[in-house]
């Protein structure tokens, strides 16, 4: 998207992040998960930036040889556009740069449409964490991304 800015996340941002945060999931973070992401060196935290406004964040993690999507979110007014796409791919340049040989993550099973775009950048099944998500109660999709070195 010509004209989005992709930068690390500030501390000032938090207010605006939490504003998609809680229109986008059933049991938002608060301010302190954010915070916590922010200071911990082992996470990468990112915005976008359109026209001065944040429309999406992400929020992936490492340890060793092993990276995980922690949050992604993008602001209703503003997906299908590319943002998530731009910010995941962002981020796993990152974590390859970090030595991860592997990234995963967790989704609602019923989140179809995350499913959908997590499997465009390779992402596939690889498990079922039962019960994992609650407000409605429900299963985690268990993806698994291979980097190639
Ligand atoms: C999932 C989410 C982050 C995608 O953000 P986005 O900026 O709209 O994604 P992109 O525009 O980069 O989408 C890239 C591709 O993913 C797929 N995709 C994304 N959203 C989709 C949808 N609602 N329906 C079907 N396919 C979808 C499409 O293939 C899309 O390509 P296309 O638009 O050319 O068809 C966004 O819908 C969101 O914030 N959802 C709520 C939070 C959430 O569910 N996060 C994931 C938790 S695990």
């Amino acid at each position: 998207m010509e004209g989005l800015i992709i930068r690390d996340m500030w501390w000032s941002d938090i207010p605006q992040v939490l504003k998609i945060e809680r229109v986008s999931f059933s049991t938002p973070w608060d301010e302190m998960a954010f915070l916590n992401e922010i200071y911990n060196p082992s996470s990468i935290v990112k915005v976008s930036v359109y026209e001065n406004e944040i429309v999406g964040y992400i929020c992936a993690s490492s340890v060793i040889d092993e990276g995980h999507i922690l949050n992604i979110a993008v602001n209703p007014d503003f997906r299908r556009r590319g943002i998530a796409s731009a910010m995941l791919e962002k981020v796993i340049g990152e974590l390859k740069k970090r030595g991860c040989k592997s990234i995963y993550l967790e989704v609602r099973a019923s989140n179809t449409n995350a499913i959908r775009f997590y499997e465009n950048f390779g992402f596939a099944s690889v498990g079922i964490r039962r019960n994992y998500y609650t407000v409605p109660k429900e299963d985690a999709v268990v993806m698994m991304l291979a980097l190639l070195s």
